[in-house]
């Protein structure tokens, strides 16, 4: 049995925010971030939650695929900003949509997150432990960052993306590989509550750097990621009966368009193949894959048949690829 993606959806925050608006936020420009990041605006929220932003992406991820949300068996929410702690966001999400049969978890892989959730539900739909799945990337990394940091706060944006993913005889997602470096742990992170409780006297406690916010080494980050992306299609396509000759799209996680002109010219591939909304979404981490896959589909660009490569990258770190025959 093969699992293959029935449905694609996505949903932003109403508010867009130029570049132009950050020049009054932090000493920056609509210039640099234009030339540095291939960034002109974001979407942030003003409200909407991570668990809105995720039920309104899979709700239309749903209707497009054309089943009802008491179809699902399992709901997969990549994300590092849910709303809360417990419960996680996807038992949030399967109460919005009323997936009561659904099982539900989060899943933390950061900007690799909805590559990682489309591995675990395609081997869940291979096992046979589930036929309808739905995974969703879904950020609000607004909330995370600091909005006096500037080599942050320009980059990082609000969405969800969701896809469906159905057990299906025909060839559908045909190969996925993950990876992570966790000695890498302070290049990208964010920390989460300091360790304290009535044993660790006060002020004693493992304080961890950054407050909650984002810290990110970017020279660093950038050079990571232009290698992984190139390393991470290679090892997909290996033992598969394909080459990069035969991808129609190559779907990278939105960080930088640096990043994908030169993952590009690495691999040898026609810059045209690599799709990039990067322009209007900026980097919305786990969301960014499946925010980019729904517009296509939107704009007549992603269709049957065709065979498309997704490749996530990020804190942790993580990467991972997934080869999907659509
Ligand atoms: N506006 C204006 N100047 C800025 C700035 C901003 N928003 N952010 C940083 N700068 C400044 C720096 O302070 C530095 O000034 P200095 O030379 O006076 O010290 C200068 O610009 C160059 O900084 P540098 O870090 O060398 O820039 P860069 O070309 O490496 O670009 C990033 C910075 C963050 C855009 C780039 O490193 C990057 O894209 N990294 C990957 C980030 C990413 O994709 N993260 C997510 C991965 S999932």
């Amino acid at each position: 049995m093969n699992s293959k993606i029935s449905g694609l959806g996505h949903a932003l925050p109403a508010r867009i925010v130029e570049n132009r608006e950050l020049e009054d936020v932090v000493e920056t420009s609509d210039q640099w971030i234009r030339e540095r990041t291939g960034i002109e605006r974001r979407h942030l929220s003003t409200g909407e939650t991570t668990t809105d932003l995720a039920a309104q992406a899979g709700r239309m991820a749903l209707a497009d695929a054309g089943i009802l949300p008491e179809q699902l068996d399992l709901i997969v929410v990549a994300t590092m900003t849910p709303d809360s702690f417990m419960p996680a966001t996807a038992c949030l999400v399967q109460k919005e949509l009323g997936a009561d049969r659904a099982a539900c978890f989060d899943l933390s892989a950061a900007c690799s997150g909805f590559v990682y959730g489309l591995s675990v539900a395609d081997s869940m739909i291979r096992a046979g432990t589930v036929r309808r799945a739905l995974v969703i990337g879904a950020e609000t990394l607004s909330r995370m960052i600091d909005w006096t940091d500037r080599t942050t706060c320009v980059i990082f944006a609000d969405g969800a993306g969701a896809a469906v993913l159905e057990a299906t005889e025909e060839e559908g997602i045909v190969r996925c590989t993950l990876g992570a470096s966790g000695d890498d742990e302070n290049i990208l992170t964010t920390r989460a509550l300091p360790l304290r409780n009535y044993l660790i006297p006060e002020g004693a406690g493992r304080e961890m750097p950054g407050n909650g916010y984002m810290v990110m080494d970017g020279q660093t980050v950038f050079r990571f990621s232009t290698r992984v992306v190139g390393d991470s299609i290679r090892q997909t396509l290996e033992d598969t009966p394909y080459g990069t000759g035969d991808l129609d799209w190559v779907v990278p996680h939105q960080a930088n368009t640096r990043i994908i002109d030169y993952a590009a010219s690495r691999l040898k591939m026609d810059r045209e193949k690599f799709f990039v909304n990067l322009k209007n979404r900026g980097n919305t981490s786990a969301a960014s894959i499946p925010i980019a896959l729904s517009e296509m589909r939107q704009e007549g660009l992603l269709r049957p048949g065709q065979l498309v490569m997704l490749t996530g990258f990020g804190g942790g770190l993580t990467w991972g690829s997934a080869l999907v025959r659509f």
